[in-house]
């Protein structure tokens, strides 16, 4: 794939579950209407696509597949989802997306090496890179008494799993600190304060 020419501007949030991506990106989304940007939300593993739709399933338990299928499965949505993404950039919208490829460095890597993860994704990593990456931090505990609200945990809601994403996504991000735009914002504040941080951040990509 080749790498996608961008009239908008492409912000990706990430951070473990529960972290406040997606009340975030929602915000984010709002606060760039009001500057008259055109702007959409998206996330991964996208609902509404065939590939997207089996991850789906297989978090909530009702099909099993092996760590590698999982993964393989993630790094095809984010393949397609790009298309997609790219057809709103393509008109001008910035497009905010929870989660994108990250998640699957930091997910998805056991049984695996971490190499082998971040090689499958190298396709999505050449064609569109983030113009900024917004990583909310929550400590384990938190994410997890968030996420018990929402009912029926998803298989990778528990205290170890996440212990393990949140220092794989530190970690990550000091080894990619120069080919990426990365800001880390405490997640665990207010959410009109995690927000007015955000909009002073994307304030100097207007
Ligand atoms: P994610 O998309 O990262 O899973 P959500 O935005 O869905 O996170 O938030 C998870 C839950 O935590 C929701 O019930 C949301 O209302 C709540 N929440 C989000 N941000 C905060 C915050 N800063 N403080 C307290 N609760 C929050
Ligand atoms: P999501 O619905 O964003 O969960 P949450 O709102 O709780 O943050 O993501 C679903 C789950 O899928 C989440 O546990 C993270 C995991 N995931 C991966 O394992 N690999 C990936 O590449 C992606 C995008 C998500």
């Amino acid at each position: 794939m080749e790498e996608i020419k961008k009239k908008g501007k492409f912000i990706v949030f990430e951070g473990i579950d529960g972290s406040g991506k997606s009340t975030q990106a929602d915000r984010l989304v709002r606060y760039l209407k009001s500057k008259n940007i055109k702007a959409v939300v998206t996330n991964e593993p996208q609902s509404d696509r065939p590939v997207g739709m089996l991850i789906r399933q297989a978090l909530k338990k009702q099909i099993s597949f092996d760590e590698k299928t999982i993964a393989l499965l993630f790094a095809a949505d984010r393949l397609d989802h790009i298309q997609r993404i790219s057809e709103k950039l393509d008109e001008g919208f910035w497009v905010v997306c929870d989660r994108y490829y990250f998640s699957s460095f930091a997910y998805n890597d056991t049984a695996l090496n971490k190499e082998w993860i971040i090689s499958v994704n190298s396709e999505a990593m050449n064609a569109l890179k983030a113009d900024m990456t917004i990583f909310l931090d929550i400590p384990c505990d938190i994410s997890l008494s968030r996420v018990s609200k929402r009912g029926e945990r998803e298989i990778f809601e528990n205290t170890e799993r996440q212990n393990r994403v949140r220092n794989n996504y530190l970690e990550l991000f000091k080894r990619f600190k120069d080919d990426e735009n990365i800001v880390v914002i405490d997640g665990n504040a207010k959410q009109n304060i995690i927000e007015k941080k955000i909009a002073d951040k994307i304030d100097e990509l207007i």
